[in-house]
C-alpha cells in the first residue's frame, strides 16, 4: 500500500495498529508510513534493531526485524545515519520507552551511500563523548547541537522569539530593522568593536536603541530583534561579544509606564510559551524547577538595594561595604536576587553608572528613571530607562561625558523637531533563555556562541 509521508510527530488521520491485534485485514491495519530522519540512537540484538529516529520535530523508536534486520546496511548501521523507513505504526503500551504512543514497524527502508555516518575512530559517539572536554564539545559545536539537551534549547529559543513578536504585535507595536554597522556608542566606549568602514572608523553597534527613537515619530511604538555586540573583555557566565538584543521604545510614556509595560510583556511571553505544549514540555525537561514570576514584580530603588546589600554583609568587588554611588557587580547582583528568588525591577540608579542619554528623576537629580529587571539565576536580563527629551540638557550630557556630539546629530535632532516623553529597554534573549531553561551560562542559549578568543565555528 501506498506510504504516507509524515514528520516524527505528526498525528493527523494516523491510525495506529493496536499491539494485540491478531489477523491481518485491512480494517486491522495500521496507517503505512514513510519517515526520513537520522538514527539518533541505535541497540541491535539477535533478531531485531532498534533505531531511535530523529527529524528535528521529534523521536520514534523504528524495529527492524527478519530480513531487514539481516541487511548489510543494518548490520553496519552508524549513529548519525540518514534513513528513510516505511512501515505500519503499532500502539505502545503507555509509559513505554517511546516519546509518542507508538512505534514504527518497518516493512522497508533505505539509505544512500553518502548517508551513511562515519564509524569506527570518527564516530560521532567517539568524538563528542560523554565527558569530553569543554573546549572540544565548543568546538563540535556543530555536532553538539545533534544533542537532545542542545536541541531542546533552540527549540525553545525559537518559540520565545516567536512569542515576543507576538506580544509585540498584540500590543500594536512595530518591528524595525537598525544598522548593525554604527558611527555612534551607546553603552560606553570601552566595549566598542571597532572597524575599518571604507577608511572611516565604524562600530558594530552596542544597541539600536538610538535608531528606535528615529522611529517614534513616524511609526509609533517600535521594536527590534537584532544583534548587538560587546568587546567584553573578560569570561563570565552571562557576557557575549555577539548577543540577540531585544529592544523596545515606546512613545509619550511615564517611567511608570514603561515599568508597567516591561512587567506586561515578560509575564505574557511565560504565559505564551508554557501554554504551547512542546514547549512546556521542553522547559519542564531542562528546568523541572523554573518558577513563574509572580506578578507584582518586586519594585526596589537602587539607594534601597545597597542597604539590603549591607544589612546582608554582601560586599562591593573591593571587599568592602557598598556605598551610593557603587556599581553593583555582577556577583552581588546575582546573591541579592538569589535570595530574594523572586523577579525585580531595580529601579533610579545613580547619573555616575548610567548612560549620557538616560532622564533624571525629576525629584532627585542624582538618580535617573533607569530600571534593571533582575532574575533568579542569572541577574539582570533587562536594562532600560526613559531618554533625556530636552535639547540641553541632552548637549550638557555630552559634555559631561566628554563624548564628541557631532556623530549624533541625527539624534540631537529629534529633541529640535517634536521631542517626546518616551523610553524604552533591551533583553538579552541569551540570559531570558538561560533563566527559562535553567542554563549554567548564556553560551548553551546560542546556536554557535561567540565570547573572548572564540568565533568558531
Ligand atoms: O543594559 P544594556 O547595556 O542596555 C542597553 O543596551 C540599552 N541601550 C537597551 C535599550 O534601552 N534599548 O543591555 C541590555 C541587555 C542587558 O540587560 C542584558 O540582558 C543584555 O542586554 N546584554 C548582554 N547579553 C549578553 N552578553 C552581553 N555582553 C550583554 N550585554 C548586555
Amino acid at each position: 500500500p501506498k506510504a504516507k509521508r509524515i514528520r516524527l510527530d505528526d498525528q493527523e488521520d494516523i491510525k495506529l495498529r493496536s499491539a494485540s491485534a491478531a489477523g491481518d485485514s485491512v480494517e486491522e491495519r495500521g496507517t503505512r508510513i514513510r519517515v526520513f530522519g537520522r538514527v539518533h540512537n541505535l541497540r541491535k540484538q539477535k533478531d531485531v534493531i532498534f533505531i531511535e529516529l530523529k527529524d528535528g520535530y521529534g523521536k520514534m523508536q523504528c524495529l527492524l526485524t527478519g530480513k531487514l534486520a539481516k541487511t548489510y546496511d543494518a548490520l553496519t548501521l552508524t549513529r548519525e545515519t540518514s534513513i528513510e523507513i516505511y512501515g505500519e505504526l503499532y500502539e505502545v503500551p503507555p509509559g513505554a520507552k517511546a516519546s509518542l504512543n507508538r512505534e514504527l514497524h518497518a516493512d522497508y527502508f533505505r539509505i544512500e551511500p553518502i548517508w551513511k555516518a562515519a564509524g569506527g575512530e570518527d564516530a560521532i559517539t567517539t568524538r563528542v563523548a560523554p565527558g569530553a572536554d569543554p573546549t572540544t564539545l565548543l568546538n563540535l559545536r556543530h555536532l553538539t547541537l545533534r544533542g537532545d539537551k542542545a536541541s531542546a534549547v533552540m527549540l525553545v529559543r525559537d518559540y520565545i522569539e516567536h512569542a515576543f513578536l507576538s506580544v509585540y504585535r498584540s500590543l500594536r507595536m512595530r518591528k524595525v530593522s537598525p544598522p548593525a554597522l554604527v558611527q555612534t556608542q551607546v553603552e560606553g566606549g570601552a566595549t566598542l568593536f571597532k572597524f575599518d568602514y571604507y577608511g572611516e572608523t565604524s562600530f558594530l553597534t552596542q544597541s539600536s536603541q538610538l535608531y528606535l527613537e528615529t522611529c517614534l515619530p513616524s511609526m509609533g511604538d517600535v521594536y527590534c530583534i537584532e544583534k548587538s555586540f560587546r568587546a567584553e573583555k573578560s569570561l563570565t557566565r552571562r557576557h557575549l561579544s555577539e548577543y540577540t538584543h531585544i529592544e523596545a521604545e515606546l512613545d509619550f510614556i511615564s517611567f511608570d509606564d514603561l515599568l508597567d509595560h516591561i512587567e506586561l510583556v515578560i509575564s505574557r511571553v511565560i504565559e505564551m510559551i508554557l501554554g504551547d505544549p512542546e514547549t512546556a514540555s521542553h522547559i519542564k525537561r531542562l528546568n523541572p524547577s523554573f518558577e513563574v514570576p509572580k506578578l507584582p514584580f518586586l519594585r526596589m530603588r537602587y539607594s534601597d538595594a545597597i542597604d539590603w546589600l549591607n544589612e546582608h554583609g554582601i560586599e562591593n568587588e573591593d571587599g568592602k561595604t557598598h556605598a551610593f554611588g557603587d556599581d553593583i557587580a555582577e556577583a552581588a547582583e546575582r546573591r541579592m536576587t538569589d535570595i530574594l528568588n523572586q523577579t525585580v525591577l531595580l529601579t533610579h540608579f545613580p547619573v555616575e553608572i548610567k548612560a549620557f542619554y538616560m532622564q533624571k528623576d525629576k525629584n532627585d537629580p542624582r538618580v535617573t528613571e533607569s530600571v534593571d529587571v533582575l532574575v533568579p539565576g542569572v541577574g539582570e536580563v533587562v536594562g532600560g530607562s526613559m531618554r533625556m527629551d530636552d535639547y540641553n540638557e541632552l548637549m550638557a550630557a555630552y559634555k559631561r561625558e566628554g563624548i564628541d556630539p557631532e556623530p549624533y546629530y541625527w539624534y540631537i535632532d529629534q529633541r529640535k523637531y517634536g521631542s517626546s516623553p518616551h523610553g524604552g529597554y533591551g533583553l538579552g534573549l541569551e540570559r531570558f533563555l538561560a533563566w527559562i531553561c535553567g542554563l549554567h551560562t548564556v553560551r548553551e542559549a546560542c546556536l554557535y556562541p561567540r565570547y573572548m578568543n572564540r568565533c568558531t565555528p
